[in-house]
């Protein structure tokens, strides 16, 4: 399998704290690696580093071996990853689909004046974006599709993150990065959002997933290769199976001898 991410001794400063410290690992082309540690010990620095929302302080970022470190976030978007939030971001009054269609960043190809005198033009190209969303809702279930047009508040907790999820895949990208899609969620709701996450992956076999969680059913279930963090540094690497039988990740994170 050929490499698709590369992070090299990656870190990440504010002020003092070292949030992120010269982290390395590599991702291959459609593999899911999740990415485990303690609150506070630089997940989501991790995230934000590679979509340009916080400055390197040291190390380097690649997508395809071409280099990303640097880059605005759109620019990061426009190499092919995308991401959703621990904090959710979507608009509770807009629509479902005006919510997924947020994920298209470079806007819709039409305006105003397509509008008022390319009608048909304006018809097509929204039943082409209708049809795309309708296909991603789909992947969850065929009643989230039929709630294309409602708006976002009637949507419980897990059809929210689906959408979510939804908004990031609009993009197409090669990398998606979940940070902690299933927090806040019931145990019965994580387990069937297990299962949509491997219904993502079976419909886009090429792209390549990293899931921050700490649900660890779900990351056993999910992820083939796993990072662990504490205070930002990698403390450990391997399957599910080679991490939770590491004495620091017992010790420390699951809290067992
Ligand atoms: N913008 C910021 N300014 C200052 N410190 C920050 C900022 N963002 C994060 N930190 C600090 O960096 C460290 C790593 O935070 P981060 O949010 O990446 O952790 P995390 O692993 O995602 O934790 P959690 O599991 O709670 O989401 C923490 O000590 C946090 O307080
Ligand atoms: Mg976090």
């Amino acid at each position: 399998m050929s490499t698709l991410f590369s992070a090299r001794d990656v870190t990440v400063k504010f002020g003092g704290l070292v949030a992120v410290d010269a982290l390395s690992f590599d991702i291959s082309e459609g593999t899911i690696t999740g990415l485990i540690g303690p609150n506070g010990s630089g997940k989501t620095t991790f995230f934000n580093a590679v979509t340009g929302l916080c400055r390197l302080a040291g190390g380097s970022i690649s997508i395809g071996g071409q280099d990303i470190s640097g880059l605005l976030s759109r620019e990061v978007y426009g190499k092919g990853i995308t991401r959703t939030f621990q904090r959710s971001r979507l608009c509770l009054s807009l629509s479902v689909f005006d919510n997924v269609m947020i994920g298209r960043q470079n806007g819709l190809p039409f305006g105003l004046l397509d509008n008022l005198v390319r009608r048909r033009r304006f018809r097509k190209e929204l039943v082409g974006h209708h049809h795309r969303v309708a296909g991603l809702l789909n992947t969850f279930s065929e009643s989230l599709a039929q709630r294309i047009f409602e708006p976002l508040h009637s949507l419980n907790m897990i059809d929210r993150r689906r959408i979510e999820v939804c908004r990031a895949l609009i993009a197409e990208p090669k990398l998606l990065l979940l940070d902690e899609p299933s927090a806040g969620m019931t145990p019965d709701e994580t387990q069937e959002f297990m299962d949509d996450i491997l219904k993502v992956r079976a419909n886009n076999p090429r792209m390549s997933i990293i899931i921050i969680e700490h649900e660890m059913e779900l990351m056993q279930r999910v992820a083939e290769h796993c990072i662990v963090l504490n205070h930002g540094r990698k403390v450990s690497e391997g399957t599910f199976d080679d991490v939770v039988s590491d004495p620091w990740v017992q010790e420390a994170y699951l809290g067992e001898a």
